[in-house]
């Protein structure tokens, strides 16, 4: 191998490295979880918007929320220890799934964007997201699904 075809490979492998490195990292960021139905809630441990460091614990701004029994998966934003907000990931506009991107939550049929409390920020759509009431119990997060 001459010092050109070196370079070359050793390129291309830590640009695959580096590459790898920062997808994984943007996993890291957000959770997709299976909640637990009990009675007419949907229950999600607090513990799933931790993310452990060695000098302390920090928070997911949001989590994904899936369930057999939903039609889509309800995304759960942190905002503070005591305020959450449960939004149904379907769009109100055409009923396409959601896309989540920070505190946005965008529809890929025709761009439509809501932001994290469920408001319209942009249309076609008009509604504003079906919201869940969310209350806290002990180490938990119940989610209304009445
Ligand atoms: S279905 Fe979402 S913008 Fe049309």
């Amino acid at each position: 191998m001459n010092r050109k075809q070196f370079l070359k490979t050793c390129g291309l492998g830590c640009l695959a490295g580096i590459t790898g490195v920062t997808l994984l990292q943007g996993c890291s960021s957000t959770q997709g979880i299976n909640g637990e139905i009990k009675d007419s809630d949907l229950i999600v441990d607090l513990k799933d918007f931790e993310i452990r460091k060695d000098n302390g614990v920090e928070y997911r701004k949001y989590i994904i929320v899936h369930h057999d029994i939903l039609k889509a998966p309800i995304c759960v934003y942190r905002f503070d220890a005591q305020n959450y907000s449960a939004l149904f990931m379907l769009c109100t506009h055409q009923g396409a799934e959601l896309q989540v991107f920070g505190d946005k939550l965008q529809c890929a049929a025709h761009g439509s964007e809501f932001s994290n409390k469920g408001m319209v920020e942009s249309g076609p759509a008009e509604k504003e997201l079906r919201k869940f009431p969310v209350t806290i119990d002990n180490n938990s997060l119940k989610i209304s699904l009445k």
